[in-house]
């Protein structure tokens, strides 16, 4: 287990033996693609792969799913890498030179590499769905996939504006984010033969995912970079327009959109934090997690499983990382 998966221990408890072997075998999968696909690419994408992360969306396969199926690993490793495809290419479009505590695949090889193992991750991702023979979960990562690449592109459009509605950078992490996590807890009502569940759990997902994409972006400007593995203030080097900066602008119209060196963000981040906006962002954050839990409310699952979603949704909020 690595440090950032440490933070979902309480999850793994309640989860059960099968959830840790549904992961474990899921890391598995996930080493032996990495390894198949040629050497140039096979180290950087290996490298990606080994370097960790919270493996967030496999979790909420597997806690959506039920039993030990080899398609919800397949879906728990679909997931994963289509959330590192897209992390690889989004390092590219923020040009981040940090992530899980190590250079970007962008800032280690430069562009183009980074650009192709994205899309050997993302290529690899529907090999793996399309290997269950279910023509539903391909549609459903593919809808979630096009929702992402939308995202991202809207976000670039909006980078250094100063006048982004707070509705259209929610509609954005709806997009960004939270489209894998529906799409992660559908793929798990589908493979657990109960599709009926699948729009109810979906909800949960998104509404997650937004909650998830929020506290990103506060631990953005938050930091420390020790403990996020990327680097502090990288959304505003970006240009990105996040919650926080929007809310701060509210108390502090004098606070500048562009900044150009890290020192500049430091200080630019720590004035954000003096309005007050993070802990309003926070609060809104906290707000989605609660619509999330009540998306479970009358599904009848396990009283373990329910237990076990909701540890992840308060997780969302109560992390560093
Ligand atoms: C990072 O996701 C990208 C966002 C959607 C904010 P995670 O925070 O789940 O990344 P890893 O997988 O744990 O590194
Ligand atoms: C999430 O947004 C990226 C994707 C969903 C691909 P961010 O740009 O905030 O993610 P980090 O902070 O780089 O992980
Ligand atoms: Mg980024
Ligand atoms: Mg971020």
């Amino acid at each position: 287990m690595n440090t950032a998966q440490a933070q979902l221990g309480a999850v793994l408890s309640a989860g059960g033996p099968s959830l840790a072997r549904l992961l474990e075998r899921t890391e598995a999968r996930l080493a032996e693609v990495a390894e198949t696909h040629g050497a140039a690419l096979g180290v950087l994408a290996a490298g990606t792969l080994a370097a960790g992360g919270k493996r967030l969306r496999p979790v909420l396969v597997f806690l959506c799913g039920d039993g030990e199926d080899d398609r919800l690993v397949a879906a728990g490793t679909a997931v994963e890498l289509l959330h590192m495809a897209t992390l690889v290419h989004d390092d590219v479009l923020d040009a981040a030179e940090l992530r899980r505590g190590r250079p970007t695949v962008f800032a280690a090889a430069c562009s183009p590499a980074a650009t192709a193992t994205g899309d050997l991750l993302f290529s690899r991702a529907f090999a793996e769905l399309a290997a269950t023979g279910s023509e539903d979960a391909v549609r459903a990562l593919s809808t979630a996939s096009s929702a992402l690449a939308h995202g991202e592109l809207m976000q670039r459009a909006d980078a250094w504006n100063e006048n982004v509605p707070p509705e259209r950078y929610l509609e954005r992490c709806r997009l960004k984010t939270a489209s894998l996590f529906e799409a992660s807890c559908r793929l798990g009502a589908l493979f657990r033969g109960r599709p009926d569940l699948a729009p109810a759990l979906g909800q949960f997902g998104e509404r997650l995912g937004v909650a998830f994409q929020m506290l990103d972006d506060v631990l953005d400007v938050s930091g420390p970079a020790e403990r996020t593995g990327k680097p502090r203030g990288a959304d505003l080097l970006d240009g990105t327009v996040t919650l926080p900066l929007i809310l701060a602008r509210r108390q502090d119209p004098t606070l500048p959109g562009e900044v150009t060196t890290p020192q500049q963000a430091e200080a630019v981040c720590e004035r954000i934090a003096a309005t007050g906006a993070l802990d309003d962002a926070r609060g809104q954050a906290l707000a989605h997690v609660t619509a999330a839990k009540q998306a479970l409310d009358g599904l009848q699952l396990s009283q373990q499983r329910t237990n076990a979603l909701q540890l992840v949704a308060d997780g969302v909020v109560e992390r560093y990382a």
